[in-house]
């Protein structure tokens, strides 16, 4: 007797390294009539929210762009505040990331923030340092220009010595002076609030991801938005230029 086929759900294709522009947190509070201070107190719920969401989901690594090499630009009152909610979620959640095994990295050029900090996100880095789980990147000081200024500059310094034959740089080689050369291949990139521009976040990394922009603030984006982004992508046709 022939058995019916049991209906098997459709693989679901998973992104293996998901990267998110978290903005709107300002306007979050704006519509609130509260301080911007208090949409980025409100944003960090968020990062938490995701980076759980993340884990629960099996994404292998999460990159979450928190400071950009021009948001110096803002009053130093606000990246006063910025530093001190990076220094709380460090003291909160740093346990929770070490019990889960989760491998913290930073891209960027953290060690322009104050001392503290920097003392706090080394501290970090080190006690995850063995840890073989998801990854979790942060951007901190991450300007996408200045990471590949930065492996032109170690590039042509090997080649002036003679190390590197300039007809051997391929975008192999470029890849490998990246911040992000241990994670796995940007799959998907999101922007939050509606705006539509990556800016200066994985500008070489965004090669071929898939882009999603949504309307959410970040303050509102949770866990239910990261399976609906996760889900999108699963629908999306990727071609890589063949057919
Ligand atoms: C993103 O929210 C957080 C950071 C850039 C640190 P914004 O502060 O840019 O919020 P909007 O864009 O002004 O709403
Ligand atoms: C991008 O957001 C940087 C981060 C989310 C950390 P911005 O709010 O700084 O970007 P612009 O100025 O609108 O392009
Ligand atoms: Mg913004």
């Amino acid at each position: 007797m022939a058995t019916a086929a049991i209906p098997q759900a459709a693989p679901v294709v998973l992104p293996r390294h998901v990267a998110i522009i978290m903005d709107g947190n300002g306007r979050w509070a704006a519509a609130r009539r509260l301080p911007r201070a208090m949409g980025h107190r409100a944003g960090v719920e968020s990062v938490r929210a995701v980076t759980r969401a993340a884990r629960t989901l099996g994404i292998e690594a999460l990159t979450l762009y928190a400071f950009s090499s021009e948001n110096w630009r803002r009053p130093a009152e606000e990246i006063g505040g910025l530093m001190k909610l990076l220094k709380l979620f460090i003291r909160n959640d740093l346990a929770e990331l070490v019990r889960e095994g989760v491998q913290l990295r930073v891209l960027g050029d953290y060690r322009r923030f104050p001392a503290d900090v920097v003392e706090l996100i080394d501290d970090a880095l080190a006690q995850t340092g063995g840890n073989r789980g998801p990854i979790l990147a942060i951007a901190l000081n991450y300007g996408a220009q200045s990471e590949l200024v930065e492996a032109a500059r170690a590039l042509a310094a090997r080649a002036a010595t003679g190390a590197l034959d300039p007809a051997a740089i391929d975008a192999d080689a470029i890849e490998a002076q990246l911040e992000t050369r241990e994670l796995p291949p940007l799959d998907l990139l999101i922007r939050t609030s509606g705006e539509q521009r990556l800016s200066n976040f994985l500008l070489w990394q965004a090669a071929y991801a898939e882009l999603l922009f949504v309307d959410t603030l970040w303050p509102d984006f949770g866990a239910d938005d990261l399976a609906a982004a996760v889900e999108a992508f699963a629908r999306r046709q990727r071609r890589y230029g063949g057919l």
